[in-house]
């Protein structure tokens, strides 16, 4: 939430700063702004809505040139989006500006405090009080970094902070407590970003930031304390994606690039994880063998779309290790104070690794002594770091706020833990591994070849754009899928999109049904598990009964469910636990291209941001 952005090095500030602004722009679209150091003083812009409107008052309103400088688009949390509460923030008089990610808890006896002094506040944000207090700091420390040490050791609450001071011209300071920073080392350059995103055109050497840590920014290098301003220990380490990886490369929106990366994602998270005998190889999962044998319990913690990877991952852990598995949205997990203890194996999913939500619950999760694996995509970030071990998914970065080839990858390793889990435990054995490795191996081209059929998913979605309800329908495995479907269209089309366990239809939904209503379901395989297809397809013969437009998604040859599908989708055949690999691809497809047909903003959706690091 909120991208941040810093620079100090040989180029004109502005041109780094808008540049890596709208590399973060999926953080937060409500406004952006910058500020430039120059040899006449500090200048700032700032304006409400995208990106694109600072731009157009940049152009009429031009800003002096200079080398450092500071920008920031944001997610509103306290305070509308206006110019106002736009960031930067800066003090009366001007020499001082901030811009913030996170919540400042404590601001409103800070900016009490701050009135009392004389100190005129004129936004509604809780930002602008450090732009005060650095203000008053400096004037009596005359050093920026000891300043921002000071500001930080009042503040409660998350935090990214960045700032420069019109007295300190080459100087940019940052700080950081439970909200995401990095560094970026140049060559006679240095950056600062929520993301490295913001700077992979520019340097691929990056420096991770820990928690309550003070940066100071100059072109020849960087100096990092703790808040007492002891200096402090960063993990460097190098970005294994180029700049191309985060750009649309020809299509019209991040999310369809992302849509058709998942291929590549899928086998990219499989590389090096199996050897060349098909058994598993996961020298990344740092917690002892005995302690996962010993392990009564599997908790997973996660939100949004990644709850829905987690939701599936029940099925494959209980089913292939016998080990009790529950699954709990990270925003309730810890207030309803979860039974944990040292046998309990927790499994928090985040993509971007910074989720609020899911940070906190894995901290009260290791409080009470439970192991913590992270899966993630975001080298560097604060969920990986304060787990036990982390498996790294290998999407590559997701820049469309909707989520897809995270979760497909997600999904991908939350199959490895699975099964890992049971060959540690012995409930797995090798030859039983290898198969369900051997099926996992065919997914990627699985996946490709559902994308090569969408054409129809495509016409289906812009005919029923103007429909103002979506059902969506699953069992097992396909009920999370149903659940997915239902939020990417919910997040992309704002449409009314709910999904349901098939069978609990009766049990009320079934009311909802009424003519031409649109109703997506998720048919299991024939084979195998056949009792679950059984039931799904007279499932959809009750609501086709009562006047449903039905709309089936089922395996290539199954041929029971042609005569009650008003529109068919053709997946490929795959083991039960695998479908929601291939049956979510069209569902992302559906809500993509409905969300276009409705004019919406496919990559920002109103009122979201990509990574929610407040709670
Ligand atoms: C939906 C979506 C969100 C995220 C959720 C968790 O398309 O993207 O629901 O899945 O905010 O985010 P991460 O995975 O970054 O923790």
């Amino acid at each position: 939430m909120c991208g941040i952005v810093g620079y100090v090095g040989g180029q004109s500030a502005l041109d780094v700063v808008i540049a890596g602004l709208k590399r973060l722009e999926y953080r937060g679209y409500d406004s952006a702004g910058v500020a430039v150091l120059s040899d006449g003083g500090l200048a700032a812009a700032k304006k409400a809505g995208k990106l694109v409107n600072l731009e157009k008052e940049l152009v009429d309103r031009p800003l002096p040139s200079g080398f450092t400088g500071i920008g920031h688009t944001r997610w509103a949390t306290h305070g509308g989006p206006t110019d106002i509460n736009a960031h930067p923030h800066l003090d009366n008089a001007g020499r001082v500006a901030v811009v913030h990610n996170g919540i400042i808890e404590n601001f409103a006896a800070l900016r009490a405090e701050l009135a009392e002094r004389g100190h005129d506040l004129v936004s509604e944000t809780d930002t602008e009080v450090v732009a005060h207090l650095l203000a008053e700091n400096f004037s009596s420390c005359g050093d920026l970094p000891e300043a921002m040490r000071q500001v930080c050791r009042r503040l409660e609450g998350a935090f990214t902070l960045v700032a420069v001071h019109a007295d300190e011209p080459d100087v940019v300071v940052g700080a950081r407590r439970n909200s995401p920073l990095v560094v970026g080392v140049g060559d006679g350059e240095s950056f600062l970003a929520s993301d490295v995103a913001a700077f992979i055109a520019h340097t691929r050497s990056a420096l991770e930031l820990g928690q309550d840590q003070v940066v100071e920014l100059r072109r020849d290098g960087v100096t990092v304390t703790d808040f007492d301003g002891a200096p402090a220990e960063v993990r460097a380490y190098h970005v294994d994606w180029d700049a191309s990886a985060a750009e649309k490369g020809g299509y019209d929106y991040f999310m369809l690039k992302e849509i058709a990366e998942q291929p590549k994602a899928v086998a990219d998270t499989l590389l090096g994880r199996i050897d060349a005998e098909g058994s598993l190889t996961l020298d990344e999962v740092r917690i002892p063998a005995s302690v996962l044998r010993e392990a009564d319990k599997v908790v997973i913690v996660a939100c949004g779309t990644a709850f829905h990877a987690g939701m599936i991952a029940k099925y494959a852990i209980e089913h292939w290790t016998r080990i009790p598995c529950e699954v709990e949205l990270a925003s309730e997990f810890r207030y309803r104070d979860p039974i944990l203890d040292q046998r309990t194996l927790v499994i928090a999913i985040s993509q971007s690794g910074e989720t609020m939500d899911t940070l906190m619950a894995l901290r009260h999760a290791r409080e009470q002594g439970a192991r913590v694996l992270a899966i993630c995509n975001t080298n560097g970030s604060t969920i990986p770091r304060e787990s036990d071990a982390v498996l790294y998914t290998h999407a590559g970065p997701e820049v469309a706020v909707a989520s897809t080839k995270a979760f497909l990858t997600q999904l991908v390793a939350c199959y490895l833990v699975a099964l890992y889990l049971g060959q540690v435990r012995g409930t797995k054995w090798g030859d039983e591994i290898r198969a369900v490795v051997r099926d996992l191996a065919k997914i990627s081209g699985e996946v490709d070849r559902v994308l090569e059929t969408m054409e129809p998913v495509r016409a289906l979605a812009r005919s029923l754009a103007d429909k103002n309800t979506v059902l969506f329908l699953g069992r097992h495995v396909g009920y999370p899928v149903a659940l997915e479907g239902a939020l990417k269209l919910k997040e992309l089309a704002y449409m009314h999109a709910e999904g349901f366990a098939a069978g609990e239809l009766k049990h009320g939904p079934i009311a909802l049904i009424e003519e031409d209503l649109p109703v997506v379901v998720v048919v299991p395989s024939p084979r195998g598990r056949s009792v679950l297809h059984d039931k799904i397809v007279s499932n959809i013969q009750e609501i086709r009964a009562r006047g449903a437009r039905t709309i089936v998604i089922a395996e290539e040859g199954d041929e029971t469910v042609v005569p009650y599908a008003d529109h068919l989708i053709r997946i490929p055949v795959t083991p039960t636990l695998l479908q929601p690999m291939v049956a979510t691809v069209p569902l992302q497809v559906f809500a993509c291209e409905l969300a276009t047909a409705r004019g919406n903003e496919v990559d920002q959706p109103r009122n979201l941001a990509k990574s929610v690091t407040v709670e």
